[in-house]
């Protein structure tokens, strides 16, 4: 079995000595230019047309959970991969848990002022603020797929209300489903805390806009971890300039690295990780990959399996 691996700043070589531990009798080769010997599986993050165009590959893994690069080259270049050809993401494999950590932390600091006592404490001020309470705290997910639910599940262990939005209607313990663009309305009513985790797709780009972000609760919170083309961030600064928003937590934009002129750095109501929510966790990733190889090989139903059309 042939795999050819790209990934622009991953150390090659490390992936490919995990990936031989984990599928003895695999050849596994870092893809460069020129590179066209045959290949059964291609592992990639961010691939060149070059290294996929006119394989007949057994299946493409992303090495994120998210395909929307590679989708989005697919419509410009729809030669570098034929339609039959299984497109696989990474479900989980250690996101979750960072996601878990992301979401609950964030959350927290919220609810409890920290940020209210971290602009007093720059004023030198001692001053005791109101509690917030759980019931004024709900807790509004876009996305209640692999990494929505489980933010769901940890938040819940925290007692705040719940709801999610998604395309089909979920029955996560605890959480209020909300399900397709119909039920968009009453989702952002009364929700105080917006956390993103859909996919990027033709449907959902540009979805946090200053329509959907005057639907919120007044003093509301914004969390972007999904991907930064679902923000319209000018009007995200215009919602939080008038109030609407409080705060934002931001770890994905429009253009990353984020460029140092851009408005959000210096606002004092927007933090900002660079990208890192959940990173790729190589034993878990290689773990998940060997073993839906292990099952295409076998010729057995694998997870993770993108629906081109949908665009997840
Ligand atoms: P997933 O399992 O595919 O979940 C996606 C969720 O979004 C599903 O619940 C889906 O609804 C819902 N959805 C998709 N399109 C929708 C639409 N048009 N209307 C309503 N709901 C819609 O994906 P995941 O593994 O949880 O990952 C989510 C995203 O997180 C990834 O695509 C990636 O962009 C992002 N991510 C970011 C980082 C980071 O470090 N910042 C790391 C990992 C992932 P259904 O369940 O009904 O299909
Ligand atoms: C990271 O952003 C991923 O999609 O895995």
């Amino acid at each position: 079995m042939q795999i050819i691996f790209y990934h622009p700043t991953f150390d090659g070589e490390y992936w490919l000595r995990l990936l031989s531990d984990a599928l003895p009798g695999a050849n596994v080769r870092v893809w460069a230019p020129g590179d066209d010997a045959p290949a059964d599986y291609a592992l990639v993050w961010r691939p060149p047309v070059e290294m996929l165009k006119g394989r007949a590959l057994k299946g493409v893994f992303s090495l994120g959970a998210g395909v929307d690069a590679i989708l989005n080259k697919l419509k410009a270049h729809p030669e570098m991969l034929a339609a039959h050809i299984p497109l696989l993401r990474l479900e989980d494999t250690g996101m979750g848990l960072q996601m878990r950590e992301y979401a609950v932390s964030q959350v927290l600091h919220w609810f409890r002022r920290f940020d209210d006592y971290q602009a007093l404490k720059q004023q030198a001020k001692w001053q005791e603020l109101d509690e917030y309470h759980r019931e004024d705290f709900t807790i509004g997910i876009l996305g209640a797929g692999v990494l929505g639910s489980q933010v769901a599940e940890s938040l819940r262990q925290w007692g705040f209300p719940l709801r999610s939005w998604s395309r089909s209607r979920k029955t996560i313990p605890g959480v209020t489903s909300y399900a397709g663009k119909d039920e968009m309305g009453d989702f952002l009513r009364g929700t105080r805390v917006l956390i993103n985790l859909l996919p990027n797709t033709a449907e959902t780009a540009g979805i946090i806009n200053l329509s959907l972000l005057n639907q919120l609760a007044d003093n509301s919170y914004v969390m972007n971890i999904a991907r930064g083309a679902h923000v319209v961030e000018s009007e995200l600064l215009q919602a939080l300039e008038s109030g609407k928003v409080k705060a934002a937590m931001l770890d994905v934009f429009h253009q990353e690295p984020l460029p140092a002129e851009n408005p959000l750095w210096a606002h004092p109501r927007v933090a900002i990780t660079p990208h890192v929510a959940a990173v790729t966790r190589p034993d878990e990733a290689i773990a998940w990959i060997a073993r839906t190889i292990g099952q295409i090989e076998r010729g057995e139903a694998v997870s993770g399996l993108v629906d081109r059309e949908r665009g997840y």
